[in-house]
């Protein structure tokens, strides 16, 4: 879908406008004058009373209008909101959406966020066009180029992302998505690095390497830099990349792996970010590192009460395979930290015990301080995507305690979960600066709404996407 800036004067008469309108069927400050051949009180028969995720399409001119209920206010949320939902609807090949007018400070953010996200659609298996939008471009009324662009480049992110998360493991093996990786950087000055299964072995990063030893497909880890000659600081990210959780030997249940493939969402989520960074041309230098493996079954997988050795830190009992995530991570982390950034971000789908406490919508967020975890949840909100704080509460640490290596990977309760992996974490993230953000929750969202569509969500992307303005701003 192309975005484009339009005038008022451009419009034809069969255009398909969307337009929003605020509950009592008010319409949306600043578009009242285009929507003149629209009398909104006919809506009503039709139950329309302007409520957040109501929508009708109504002859308009020669055309038609979508209008798309904003609820009481227009605001950020409710602008991305009702952009999504409007342009799901949208029967013909071009639209001209008037959100963008409304008389707040980001609405064509919003409003271009929306319509990206929203308007997404994932079709690489789909053999028919049953259902496929026909919207091939949108024009904004009310925004100009820089506008655009710069909202463009966390929604497209967002989507890549989404298709990375989407695909099949079977199409997504650690070599097939690095190479899905690199195509998405294509052209941008980000320097790539792929270390195959025999420089892993020669790093020595044992940990990666136990887990992938239950797999046909080799491990893969890869490094992203942007340094750009301006850089103002230095964010080092890792991305939890399991391209399958079987659960390895402490095999899952199938409903429990139904949705594994998503395993790989950390590591998608802060490839994209990078491409974003590298593309909105940020003065800050990052470092990307994902470890990419499946976690499968075979007759030389790792088995319970196995020690892992991971290149740097403490070594590991692996009691439960299915706590592999850690396991990659810590050497992901011990790979970064050699490059000495001033904050370290890791993204995971990390623990089920994130999910049961906060829910399929909201990310943690674990902060080696809480000036570190501000920063996270400012950008968070900014981005308006939905993260809390959790606590590294260090009394839980002795749990990890193991019996023959300096550490295990679970702890034999139930409870505080993923707090118990973050604490597993920090023994690999260092002394400095470092969050850890567990999306286990939030990675795919469960239905088609405002700016969600059912499948992998992209979420954590336009977060660090912010993230990286602040700091690129902070040490200016
Ligand atoms: N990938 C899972 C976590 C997960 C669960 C992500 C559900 C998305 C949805 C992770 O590798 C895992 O299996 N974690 C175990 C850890 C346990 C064995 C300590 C879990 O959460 O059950
Ligand atoms: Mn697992
Ligand atoms: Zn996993």
């Amino acid at each position: 879908m192309h975005i484009k800036t339009i005038g008022e004067s451009e419009i034809s008469p069969d255009a398909t406008l969307i337009a929003g309108v605020l509950q009592g069927l008010e319409p949306l400050p600043g578009s009242e004058g285009v929507l003149d051949a629209v009398d909104l009180r006919v809506l009503e028969v039709s139950g329309f009373e302007g409520k957040p995720g109501q929508v009708v399409t109504v002859p308009h001119r020669e055309g038609a209008a979508v209008i798309v209920g904003l609820g009481d206010e227009a605001t950020f949320e409710s602008l991305r909101a009702a952009s999504g939902n409007a342009v799901r609807a949208v029967k013909t090949g071009e639209a001209i959406c008037l959100l963008g007018l409304a008389p707040i400070e980001g609405a064509i953010r919003a409003v271009v966020e929306g319509l990206v996200l929203g308007g997404y659609q994932y079709r690489a298996y789909k053999t028919s066009d049953e259902g496929e939008s026909k919207v091939e471009s949108v024009g904004v009324l009310g925004a100009d180029e820089d506008d655009i662009a710069s909202s463009l480049v966390g929604a497209n992110a967002t989507n890549m992302a989404r298709d990375w998360t989407n695909a099949p493991a079977l199409d997504a093996s650690p070599e097939a998505l690095a190479a899905m990786f690199v195509a998405g950087a294509t052209a941008l000055p980000i320097e790539i690095e792929i270390w195959d299964r025999t420089r892993i072995e020669e790093e020595k990063l044992g940990a990666l390497l136990g887990v992938a030893a239950g797999s046909d497909r080799p491990p893969v880890l890869m490094i992203m830099s942007y340094r750009p000659d301006d850089a103002r600081g230095h964010l080092g990210l890792v991305g939890k990349g399991i391209t399958f959780d079987s659960g390895g030997l402490s095999i899952k249940t199938a409903p429990f792996m139904e949705e594994m493939k998503d395993d790989m969402t950390g590591a998608a989520v802060v490839a994209a970010a990078t491409i974003a960074v590298a593309r909105a041309g940020l003065p800050l230098r990052v470092t990307t590192v994902v470890p990419l493996t499946d976690n499968a079954i075979g007759g030389n997988a790792t088995r319970p009460g196995d020690v892992l050795r991971p290149a740097v830190g403490p070594t590991i009992e692996v009691l439960n395979t299915d706590a592999e995530g850690r396991l990659i991570l810590a050497d992901g982390l011990g790979v970064v930290r050699r490059y000495e950034p001033d904050l370290i971000v890791d993204v995971a789908t990390l623990t089920g015990a994130a999910k049961v406490a906060l829910g399929e919508k909201i990310a943690a967020v674990f902060g080696s301080e809480s000036g570190v975890s501000e920063r996270i949840l400012s950008a968070a909100s900014r981005a308006g995507e939905f993260f809390w704080e959790m606590p590294l509460f260090k009394d839980y640490r002795k749990a990890l305690d193991s019996n023959i290596a300096d550490i295990k990977n679970i702890t034999g309760s139930r409870y505080g979960g993923a707090i118990a992996a973050a604490l597993f974490l920090s023994e690999y993230a260092g002394d400095g600066d470092w969050a850890h953000l567990d999306i286990a929750g939030p990675a795919l969202s469960r239905e088609t709404s405002g700016e969600q569509v059912k499948g992998g969500s992209g979420v954590g992307v336009r977060t660090l996407l912010e993230l990286a303005r602040l700091l690129a701003e902070a040490d200016a």
